[in-house]
């Protein structure tokens, strides 16, 4: 696996692993077995959050399994670690307040035993809340050291641009990276995704990323495994076309399509119009070690243009 050297300083691998799971439906024995697999192939960039996964359990297992990981393991100075904070927990505490993100900053430290975040996203955004107080609230711990780097996730574009306007006005550290829904298949025309804030990218903001030079981490990248059972396909999206020849062409490069979607959101950036994308999933050990298999893959810029025009004509 590659580095990417992002524009705000993070080093991260070209592929981060999804922990949302870990000590909740994964077990500690899967989930380590998966993340020394992961940083034996090169990875280095893991994703949780403050609220993993509470519709599972408490919303403190993923965290705390982590910390366990990074402790017996002694790495934490080979990880970019990135968690999160302002989603709801068993359906409280949602919100982006200083007072929120003060107590949920030093809950994280301790879950996943570190002094500092690499990176730290806003999850979704609070509309209740003064970006000015969010801003300054989040860059306080920069100064402070307890985070490196800031992100947004399931925010409208254009918050984000209020908020790094704002941020940029007053000296305070802005947003540098987005995590959002992308994948290979595109969304039903019209239909509202399961969760209001959970859109997946469309056109309006891979342009805002390009403009900004802002890196896209793409949460969801595989469909929960449709793209290998289509009977896993979420319902807002579409299948047809692309999914058939996803499937078909994966087959005739000997990967599964997992490792070909994977393939495609790392090299879209090759083609000038599109934001360094950096996919983010969750896998088993053999799953995982399929869909790296997509990083070996070379693909031309016409191939990309080819995929990308399929079922959109
Ligand atoms: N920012 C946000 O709001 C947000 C929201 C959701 C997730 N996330 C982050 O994104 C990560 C990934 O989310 P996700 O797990 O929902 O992602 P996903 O990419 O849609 O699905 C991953 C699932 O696909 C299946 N899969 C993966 N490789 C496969 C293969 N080779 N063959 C067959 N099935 C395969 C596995 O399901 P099975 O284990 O069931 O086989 C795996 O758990 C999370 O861990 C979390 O860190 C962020």
């Amino acid at each position: 696996m590659k580095n990417i050297l992002l524009p705000n300083g993070l080093e991260v691998s070209e592929i981060a692993l999804g922990a949302m799971m870990f000590g909740s439906t994964t077990s500690k024995q899967e989930a380590y077995e998966v993340l020394d697999m992961y940083m034996d192939m090169g990875g280095n960039f893991l994703d949780t959050s403050n609220n993993y996964a509470h519709w599972a359990g408490t919303g403190d297992e993923s965290e705390t399994l982590l910390g366990e990981w990074l402790r017996d393991r002694g790495c934490r100075d080979r990880v970019v670690l990135a968690t999160k904070v302002g989603f709801d927990r068993h359906g409280k505490g949602a919100g982006l307040k200083k007072e929120q993100i003060e107590y949920w900053i030093d809950e994280s430290l301790r879950k996943l035993g570190t002094d500092y975040i690499d990176l730290y996203y806003a999850h979704t955004d609070d509309p209740d809340t003064p970006i000015e107080e969010t801003m300054e609230t989040f860059d306080r711990l920069v100064q402070k050291g307890k985070v490196r780097a800031l992100g947004t996730s399931n925010f409208d574009t254009w918050r984000v641009a209020e908020a790094n306007c704002l941020a940029n006005a007053k000296g305070f550290t802005p947003y540098s990276v987005m995590q959002q829904r992308l994948s290979y298949l595109n969304p039903k025309f019209g239909v509202a995704p399961a969760y209001a804030f959970n859109e997946v990218v469309g056109r309006e903001r891979l342009r805002f990323l390009c403009d900004k030079n802002m890196p896209l981490v793409s949460y969801a990248c595989l469909c929960k495994g449709a793209y290998e059972d289509p009977s896993r396909l979420p319902a807002e999206y579409e299948g047809g076309e692309r999914l058939q020849f996803i499937r078909e062409r994966a087959a005739e490069k000997g990967v599964n399509p997992s490792a070909l979607v994977i393939a495609w959101l790392i090299n879209l950036y090759r083609l000038g119009n599109f934001p360094r994308i950096i996919p983010l999933f969750s896998a088993t050990p053999e799953q995982l070690r399929q869909n790296l298999n997509g990083l070996e893959l070379t693909l031309t810029e016409d191939e990309l243009r080819e995929m990308n025009q399929i079922g959109c004509r």
